[in-house]
């Protein structure tokens, strides 16, 4: 037998619910999920019964019927939503659609009416699953996510993001650069892009993703080393709209299709960041040598023991490394008692004018001592070649 539309119906009005009930009472193709009486309510049963349809009225105590398609709609929560509406509220259709409501009926509706949009709207569902569900010659790709991460602000996590994605992506693979760092995220500034889209506009599209693998790419940015960004959002006020499922989806969609996923986040651990190290194969965690940098080191490691991150795939680096400050590179391995994988410089003229320039210094200054750490960070990663001189291995 044919699936059935699962639908659920969402209407203060008892006596709506079950004239919807009755139409549907006879129609075999049509399963009524579940009945919700507000937008609240609308949404939990939403989340747990995954319903095809969501039929929905507009005027409700609680939560009205707009807000509930804008917050199903940027959650990425399945169910398309058919809104009810009654004659005069031409306004708030308005409203409804930009929620992102597929479409609309109004009351009183007639039997076959309301039938007819419901099988509608699933059988374009249904359709558009069909057609991008086709497998792509790149999904077969299998994917390492490393994000760059630290429990301080301006530590080089950018730098090291940046370039590290760029010195990926001249070993000829490919690469995505994910700015997570979503109100403050500087990414695009320091690959020197013209921000077309970012990850603001691409939520508005999530649910599509899914089905539609490629949709991605046309949010990202193609930086002439190839590697392709996805940028953050340009108003740190529109980081709210990121949640962190939106960054379970996107990482979910970059893998299979590069090589490489970097993710560049902001300092500290708020739920999107937690959400990509969860996602990640390898943490690359920078600290720096000054003791607050330390203090705050030995926290984080403790609170991603919490959360059950092995050993292996946390990577510790340590950058801006200048052991003139009075802290040395083996006080901090001995105070931690971690392995350090990679040390880098400190060399503020070589970052500063690679950034100004818009020319990430993996590429255009190689000689640098912080772009040969960092150019053999990569290889480290991508031919898993072992540790050398660099790391220092604890007792
Ligand atoms: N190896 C280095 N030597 C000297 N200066 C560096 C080095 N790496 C980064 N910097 C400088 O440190 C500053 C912060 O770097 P960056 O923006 O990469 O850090 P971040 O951790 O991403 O900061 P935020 O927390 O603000 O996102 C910049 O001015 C950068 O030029
Ligand atoms: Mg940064």
């Amino acid at each position: 037998m044919e699936k059935k539309i699962k639908m659920l119906v969402v209407d203060d009005s008892e006596q709506t619910r079950e004239n919807v009930k009755a139409i549907f009472n006879w129609e075999e193709t049509v399963e009524i999920a579940g009945e919700a009486k507000n937008g609240l309510e609308a949404i939990e049963m939403a989340r747990e019964l995954r319903p095809d349809i969501i039929l929905m009225d507009i005027n409700m105590p609680e939560m009205d019927g707009i807000k509930a398609t804008k917050i199903i709609t940027d959650e990425g929560l399945e169910g398309s939503v058919i809104i009810m509406s009654i004659q005069g509220e031409k306004e708030y259709i308005k409203k409804a659609m930009s929620a992102g409501a597929r479409d609309y009926v109004v009351k009183p509706f007639g039997v076959n009416e309301l039938i007819e949009i419901v099988k509608r709207i699933y059988e374009a569902d249904q359709i558009r699953r069909k057609r991008y569900t086709v497998p792509t010659p790149t999904a077969k790709v299998r994917t390492k996510v490393i994000s760059v991460f630290s429990t301080k602000g301006g530590v080089g996590k950018t730098t090291v993001a940046t370039n590290l994605a760029v010195a990926i992506a001249s070993m000829n693979k490919k690469v995505a650069l994910l700015d997570c760092d979503l109100q403050f995220g500087d990414v695009a500034i320091c690959l020197n892009l013209y921000v077309k889209n970012t990850i603001t506009e691409l939520i508005k599209d999530i649910n599509n993703l899914e089905h539609e693998g490629d949709l991605i790419d046309e949010y990202m940015l193609t930086h002439y080393s190839g590697v392709k960004v996805l940028a953050a959002p340009i108003r740190p006020e529109n980081a709210e709209y990121v949640k962190p499922e939106h960054i379970k989806k996107i990482v979910d969609a970059l893998r299979g299709r590069y090589d490489y996923v970097i993710i560049d986040t902001a300092q500290g651990f708020d739920d999107t960041v937690i959400t990509a190290l969860d996602a990640s194969d390898n943490i690359m965690y920078v600290s720096t040598l000054d003791l607050p940098s330390i203090k705050n080191t030995k926290n984080g490691l403790d609170v991603m023991k919490t959360l059950n991150y092995s050993n292996d795939k946390v990577k510790i680096l340590i950058n801006k490394s200048n052991e003139s400050f009075g802290v040395k590179n083996t006080d901090f391995k001995a105070v931690l008692n971690v392995d350090i994988w990679m040390v880098i410089p400190d060399d503020l003229a070589s970052v500063t004018i690679s950034v100004n320039n818009g020319h990430p210094l993996v590429a255009h200054r190689k000689a640098s001592n912080v772009a040969k750490k960092i150019n053999k960070l990569a290889a480290m990663l991508v031919e898993g070649e072992k540790p050398k001189t660099s790391i220092f291995k604890i007792g």
